[in-house]
């Protein structure tokens, strides 16, 4: 292995210093990672000091303003040029930082007074996933996460990062989230490092978690952490605030986990992906529950990853979530976009669970986010998907033997009686055949 750098040695330092579990926690690549000062540093410097002429910036700049072409900048003439184009800062905007961080305080009661990181900025969710497993999963760590799941963990964690994934059956028999089966999967690992991660509004399947689940997870991720296992907790929150049942939890199970233990250490990754309704503009937050003097560290740690890699999410992306928060009608259109979905959410449940499918499929209870999941009771999922693309032009997703997910999000209200018409409709076909 390389010889540390001096850099990386201060930074690892003081991470011990300030958290031991972060420490412990850490990568080999997270040990040896820096942002060199060279570039950056000399560039802040001139930026305070150089009145004159300050030859630092890898832009170009026209009468002191950034050079750009017009047949670009039409586009978007509201936005100054400087927003558009210019390099942002490496951990994001500081503007749209504090707005997501004031963001999440006010979506998650929990949150109001909990000891929060300003939210770094990544190039969509999936950068921040990465950054994570870069930063603290070793090859052969411990990875637990339920058997259903968003794919793209498994690239990112198991074959990129090389940890070892441990799943548990997300439903109990009774098609609750299986409290059991997780916390025997915490339980029977024996290692004194833990990674996890836990999904809700879940995708696939669009459960939620009540507050006595959620109270019933944090309390068995607490009982592991006794036993003094350093533990990191990613928390997935892609489709934070789409809840469309009373019944549950109406925040983000991270509430639960910031401040609880000091081995517990929560980290939540979010973004504008899904919340903002901005998927390609590849807007995602890192949220650690640390303080300030532990996200120092942490922090120059990030940087280097990210500077390494995408060297920082797209300027205008940040501008326009920045702007599209601080606009008046942002509330009310939000709403309104909230409200369609719920719409479809509630008439799925009441088509795909009519007693006429019964004996058909089963619904996995979904109360939240963007699909909702079918269980066949016969047939293969495959080859009713491929039927229902081919003879009826309706895309599915197959995910199992016997599982579809359909996303409801993308489903006018007055088509899902149709849609599920159809796939009735294939199932019954294929039985005959
Ligand atoms: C569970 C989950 N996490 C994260 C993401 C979003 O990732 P990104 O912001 O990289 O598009 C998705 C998108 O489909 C998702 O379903």
């Amino acid at each position: 292995m390389q010889a540390i750098n001096p850099l990386a040695a201060e930074l690892n330092q003081q991470i011990r210093d300030t958290s031991p579990e972060v420490y412990a926690l850490l990568s080999d690549l997270g040990k040896q990672i820096y942002l060199p000062k060279g570039i950056l540093s000399q560039s802040a410097e001139a930026n305070e000091k150089a009145s004159r002429y300050n030859a630092t910036r890898a832009v170009a700049l026209a009468k002191n303003e950034i050079m750009h072409l017009n047949v670009s900048h039409q586009f978007v003439p509201e936005l100054t040029p400087e927003t558009v184009y210019s390099y942002p800062p490496i951990l994001g905007n500081r503007e749209l930082r504090t707005a997501w961080q004031n963001h999440i305080r006010t979506q998650n009661p929990l949150l109001t007074e909990a000891t929060l990181s300003l939210p770094i900025v990544t190039c969509g969710m999936t950068h921040g996933f990465s950054l994570l497993a870069d930063l603290f999963a070793n090859v052969n760590d411990t990875l637990i996460l339920p058997d259903k799941i968003w794919g793209n963990y498994k690239l990112i964690f198991q074959t990129k990062a090389g940890a070892n994934l441990h799943t548990y059956p997300f439903f109990s028999s009774d098609r609750c989230f299986n409290i059991r089966g997780f916390s025997d999967a915490l339980s029977k690992h024996t290692g004194n490092k833990l990674l996890m991660l836990l999904n809700f509004p879940h995708n696939p399947t669009g459960y939620a978690i009540s507050h006595a689940e959620a109270q019933q997870i944090r309390n068995a991720i607490v009982k592991c952490a006794e036993t003094g296992c350093r533990t990191l907790v990613l928390i997935d929150d892609a489709y934070a605030g789409f809840y469309y049942d009373d019944a549950v939890m109406q925040e983000s199970l991270f509430g639960m986990l910031v401040d609880c233990h000091q081995n517990i250490i929560a980290v939540k990754i979010d973004g504008a992906t899904k919340e903002e309704y901005a998927w390609g503009l590849r807007v995602g937050f890192l949220t650690f529950g640390l303080a300030e003097k532990v996200m120092k560290g942490i922090e120059g740690k990030v940087s280097g990853l990210i500077r390494a890699n995408t060297s920082g999410a797209s300027q205008i992306s940040q501008t326009l979530v920045l702007q599209a928060m601080n606009a008046t009608e942002y509330t009310e259109q939000k709403q309104r976009n909230y409200e369609i979905l719920k719409a479809r959410a509630l008439k799925v449940k009441q088509v795909a669970t009519h007693k006429k499918y019964e004996n058909l499929w089963e619904v996995y209870p979904n109360h939240a986010g963007y699909f909702a999941c079918l269980s066949l009771r016969s047939g293969n999922a495959e080859e009713v998907r491929q039927t229902l693309l081919e003879e009826h032009g309706i895309g599915t997703i197959a995910l199992s033997e016997n599982e579809i997910r359909i996303a409801y999000s993308c489903l006018q209200e007055s088509d899902i009686e149709d849609v599920f018409n159809k796939i009735a409709q294939v199932i019954r076909t294929i039985q005959l055949s």
